[in-house]
């Protein structure tokens, strides 16, 4: 298996740069691939700016809608109508208007528990990437979004929960969340989300300063764990950065 790629760290003005930086990026892996595309898009509250920049005529009319399938790496187990489900802001902003209905894949909330949404979203990405086992050579997504909360962790992954030792699971029930807002999750594990050819974390705002310090200091916390196999990006602004 090839080792993962180090970190690009990339700094910018403010908020409204980093989501065209973000755009820009997502655009690249689009046209650098001529066939059907996977994004994986993330909650929380960093990636509404560059959601809603997709949005606008000028980058919507460069995106293939038709070859561009959407999916989520985590989401907190309520209702696709709950505001804090994290597909559904993502619809809400941008996909349920421009996306192919079918082409957008949100983690099953209707399911019996957390851990068969995961089962279901598993076996939905085992059939669209073909096989059951992940091919370095073959990423599943062209581009992962990740964002990193005031714990160090990504996606659904906490710090020192056993989702994250997962290696054989694609996707996994999260009984409870370290943080706010605390309800169950279902999440991509590490091995499903390095599995792309670009991993962008979108960090923005004063009050990263402090998490950005303790990434610099544990390689333990999950933000420090998941990286792509391809090129992993740390997109940060100034404020979070201190400067
Ligand atoms: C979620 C997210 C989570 C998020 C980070 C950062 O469901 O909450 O997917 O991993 O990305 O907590 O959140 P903010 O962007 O709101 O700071």
């Amino acid at each position: 298996m090839p080792s993962p790629t180090p970190i690009n760290r990339i700094v910018v003005a403010d908020p409204a740069a980093l989501a065209s930086t973000a755009a820009a990026r997502l655009m690249a892996r689009i046209e650098a691939n001529p066939n059907r595309i996977a994004i994986c898009l993330t909650g929380g509250s960093s990636p509404k700016q560059l959601y809603q920049l997709l949005a606008t005529d000028a980058w919507a009319k460069r995106i293939p809608w038709d070859r561009v399938h959407w999916f989520i790496g985590d989401e907190r187990f309520v209702p696709p109508t709950d505001p804090l489900n994290n597909m559904a802001m993502a619809r809400k902003i941008f996909l349920d208007h421009l996306a192919q209905q079918d082409h957008i894949h949100p983690i099953p909330t209707d399911a019996a528990s957390p851990d068969e949404a995961a089962r279901r979203y598993e076996r939905e990405l085992k059939i669209f990437y073909g096989t059951d086992d992940l091919d370095p050579k073959r990423p599943l997504f062209d581009l992962v979004l990740m964002g990193v909360g005031p714990d160090g962790h990504t996606a659904s992954l906490f710090p020192g929960y056993p989702a994250l030792a997962e290696t054989k699971r694609w996707v996994t029930g999260v009984p409870q969340a370290h943080v706010e807002p605390f309800m169950p999750r279902v999440t991509l594990t590490l091995p499903a989300l390095a599995s792309c050819r670009e991993m962008l974390f979108e960090i923005a705002g004063h009050e990263k300063r402090a998490i950005l310090d303790k990434l610099s200091k544990d390689e333990s916390l999950p933000a420090n764990q998941a990286r792509s196999l391809g090129e992993t990006v740390l997109l940060v602004d100034r404020a979070a950065v201190g400067e």
